[in-house]
């Protein structure tokens, strides 16, 4: 039966807690093995559901995962790799959205892929067109089936020209997956450079990989006929890091991060420093805190990196409830991610959301029908409610929320939490939060 959260907030968070391994690194590495003839060792990797599916689904084909029982290192053996049955990978269809990151391993593995239908947040169309654009264009064959899609590359994957109609991470993750064994040379234009990204290309480039990082958005990768194992750790979440100090400037706590990446985050934290956050950085984390003065409204518009990251806009627009004054967010990465202010606005926010691009980045949901430009006027004093989680980021910014208003909420749906927050109900607990769970 799924689990319900009560929470009676109005309780100040503070402690510390530890970010280990990215959400958006960590399960690209794992598919990344598959590329090498021998094993890999990933390190830092977090306990978190991402890991477990990507975990099942190089076991159905063969590589042999096997977690550390102290450490929780990962190693991965792809020497066995084979075809798995379409109807075991058909079991994890909308479960993740890193399964089409196998497309590439999978084919210079064994010459084939089964994709299962994706799943993921749901904050957005989320279309894999670029993924299977780039994918034809160095020679893959795509057809359509029922349950998801099946890739082959009768003439061999080669090298390519290719240029992104956006940054996409995923599609970025896609070019170098598939690259890095292709025969000749591949250059991407219009790439993601997200930390994440080079983080994946410190990995590949571990493995034997020849992969250049130029400028304005431009990689180069030199095709290898082999690659080897890795010994990798994960770079940490720098998003968890971002939700825990929003979690502080709304719960009027304070919070310390270890692990918090302070390069990672720039964008995040000359952010925290306008609302009126504070922060200490030291060699090991980051001390975030509210100073008991009022918060400051803002204008923000997320945008890829170097940008403000899209999966830090959550969690801060519940900071911006408390803010003393007017603010304004523009979402330009995904067309749908506003739907959680719904359960804020019930709780006693004041925000509307427009269609209408209110900001300076040109954005590709402008004159459509996309609700992507959100209006907050605060402070409002928050009341507890009954919630039903929608998504990731969307669903901590619910908690904090909650652990932030006048008296007691109930949550349901949190199971998503656990996609992306590694053991996020004993780091509540530590931080002091009241809650429950039956
Ligand atoms: N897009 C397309 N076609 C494609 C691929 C992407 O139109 O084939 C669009 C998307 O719909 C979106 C935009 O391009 O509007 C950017 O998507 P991107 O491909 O960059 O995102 P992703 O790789 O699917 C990853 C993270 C997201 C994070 C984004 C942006 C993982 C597993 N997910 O998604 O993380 O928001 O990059 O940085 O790495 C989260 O952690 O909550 C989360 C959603």
């Amino acid at each position: 039966m799924a689990s319900v959260l009560t929470i009676r907030g109005g309780v100040p968070l503070k402690g510390k807690v530890s970010v280990r391994g990215a959400k958006n690194l960590v399960p690209k590495a794992m598919v990344a093995s598959l590329l090498g003839n021998d094993s890999s060792l990933l390190r830092n990797v977090p306990e978190i559901k991402d890991v477990e599916v990507v975990t099942s689904l190089l076991r159905l084909h063969g590589v042999e995962v096997t977690k550390d029982p102290v450490t929780g290192d990962l190693s991965l053996d792809p020497t066995k790799v084979k075809t798995a049955q379409m109807k075991d990978i058909d079991a994890h269809a909308g479960d993740s959205r890193i399964p089409i990151l196998f497309c590439g391993p999978l084919i210079h593995a064994i010459g084939e892929a089964f994709i299962p239908d994706l799943g993921g947040c749901k904050i957005g169309d989320r279309p894999i067109d670029y993924h299977l654009d780039v994918l034809r264009q160095f020679g893959a064959v795509v057809e359509k089936r029922e349950g998801g899609i099946s890739i082959s590359a009768p003439k061999g994957l080669k090298g390519a020209k290719l240029s992104l109609p956006y940054p996409s991470v995923g599609a970025t993750e896609q070019v170098l997956l598939t690259a890095t064994r292709a025969e000749g040379i591949t250059e991407l234009s219009g790439a993601a450079i997200e930390p994440e990204i080079m983080d994946l290309i410190a990995v590949l480039q571990k493995m034997g990989a020849i992969i250049s990082v130029q400028t304005d958005r431009v990689i180069r990768i030199e095709g290898v006929p082999h690659l080897s194992g890795f010994n990798h750790r994960a770079l940490p979440d720098r998003n968890e890091a971002a939700s825990w100090a929003s979690a502080a400037l709304v719960t009027q706590g304070d919070i310390y991060v270890e692990g918090a990446n302070q390069p990672d985050l720039t964008a995040f934290l000359n952010t925290y420093r306008r609302i009126g956050g504070a922060f200490d950085i030291d060699d090991e984390g980051i001390r975030f805190y509210h100073t008991g003065g009022k918060l400051s409204p803002l204008v923000l518009e997320t945008d890829v990196h170097p940008g403000f990251m899209t999966d830090w806009q959550q969690p801060l627009v519940v900071a911006l409830t408390q803010a003393v004054g007017v603010s304004i967010v523009h979402e330009t990465v995904y067309e749908n991610r506003f739907g959680f202010t719904q359960a804020l606005i019930r709780m006693g926010a004041s925000i509307q959301v427009h269609r209408e691009c209110l900001g300076s980045i040109p954005c590709r949901f402008g004159q459509r029908n996309f609700l992507h430009s959100a209006v907050i006027s605060g402070p409002t004093q928050l009341q507890g409610t009954d919630i039903d989680i929608p998504d990731l980021r969307g669903g901590f910014s619910h908690l904090i929320a909650a652990l932030a208003a006048n008296g007691t909420s109930r949550v349901t749906g949190i199971e998503l939490i656990n996609r992306g927050y590694e053991r996020f109900q004993s780091k509540l607990e530590n931080l002091g939060a009241d809650f429950d769970i039956a």
